[in-house]
């Protein structure tokens, strides 16, 4: 018996040694000291002993039974160690590693001065129009007073889609369209992208956006006009700029006018920002023609306005120095990054 007990010890001995995952210590346990393990098992059989022999052989049992509790509480220490180590080393994170960089999104640099440009016309008052770029022949010139053979047709390079139907070559065809469905006052801006078959190049792009600007009601004369624009120009390229009006000529708009600011890399001293003139033209204007009225269902007896529009890309360019309207439609991030 002494020498099976022995033999259990050694045995257990071995098993723990080779055992390496926690959750065998269960069944090691049971296997050894269950109620049916192999040490309870010898253990029965002790009635058959001399009786002188009964204690020795119980005092030898409860010693294999207190080294192996032992054995047991040491191997579980060791195990969670290892466990743990095992898992620190798995999720150690190295900060020495390069990092991943995140882009953040950020506004276009025309969302960024379209959003001034608005802040300032709803700060005047004004309402934000839209129109479609898919426009009729209609609305883009015969409406706005250009008949079919005017000369003003070949200035604006337009992509046709059907006779009728066209890419509108500016944001003036939403004039007609908000006059039809809306009664004076009227009080708009129309932001918006427009399209003429130009050749690419620093200046010059296919698609552009426009700002259009109409406003009607009774009484509205040139000096509303020029107030007005004075104001969005001292607002948008600061409180010392001025502007100048150059007469022009729009079909749509009698007196037509060019408006001009002076120049802010020089302050109108003259530069190669402003071809050495201390100006820059950024918008056309005029009071809007009593055709283009009657064209919109307004009375021009009763009505007058005002309309103008401005260059988008060119106003977000001056803005910024741009100097390439090709970046504002290329998307290179290391261009759109800057803003
Ligand atoms: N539509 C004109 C253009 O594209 C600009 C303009 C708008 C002029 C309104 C006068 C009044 O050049």
């Amino acid at each position: 018996m002494r020498t099976k007990l022995e033999q259990i010890r050694k045995e257990a001995q071995d098993a723990l040694e080779k055992l390496n995952v926690l959750n065998e210590l269960d069944s090691f346990r049971i296997e050894f000291l269950g109620k049916k393990g192999k040490l309870t098992q010898i253990l029965r059989g002790m009635g058959s002993l001399p009786p002188e022999e009964r204690p020795k052989i119980g005092q030898l049992a409860n010693e294999i039974r207190a080294y192996l509790e032992q054995e047991i509480e040491r191997k579980t220490r060791q195990l969670e160690e290892a466990a743990l180590n095992q898992r620190l080393k798995d999720e150690a994170i190295d900060v020495t590693m390069p990092g991943k960089r995140y882009y953040r999104g950020k506004l276009h640099p025309l969302s960024i001065v379209l959003n001034e440009i608005k802040d300032i016309f709803l700060g005047l008052g004004f309402e934000i129009a839209e129109g479609p770029e898919v426009e009729l022949d209609y609305y883009n010139f015969e409406a706005l007073n250009i008949p079919k053979n005017h000369p003003a047709r070949d200035t604006q390079d337009t992509f046709y889609i059907t006779e009728n139907i066209l890419l509108r070559t500016h944001t003036s065809p939403t004039q007609i369209r908000v006059m039809e469905r809306q009664k004076p006052p009227i009080k708009i801006i129309v932001p918006g992208r427009v399209y003429r078959s130009d050749e690419v190049d620093a200046t010059h792009s296919p698609i552009f956006h426009q700002v259009e600007g109409l406003v009607i009601d009774r009484n509205i004369t040139m000096g509303d006009l020029k107030g007005t624009l004075d104001v969005f120009a001292k607002e948008m390229f600061g409180p010392r700029t001025r502007t100048q009006f150059r007469p022009h000529y729009f079909p749509f708009t009698e007196p037509s006018a060019e408006m001009d600011v002076s120049c802010a890399s020089c302050d109108g001293v003259g530069c190669r920002v402003c071809s050495y003139t201390g100006w820059i033209e950024i918008l056309g204007a005029g009071m809007v023609h009593p055709k283009v009225l009657m064209y919109g269902g307004i009375d021009p007896n009763e009505y007058s306005g005002f309309a103008f529009g401005m260059g988008l890309d060119r106003i977000t360019n001056l803005k910024y120095g741009i100097d390439d309207i090709r970046l504002l439609f290329e998307n290179d991030i290391r261009f759109l990054e800057q803003f």
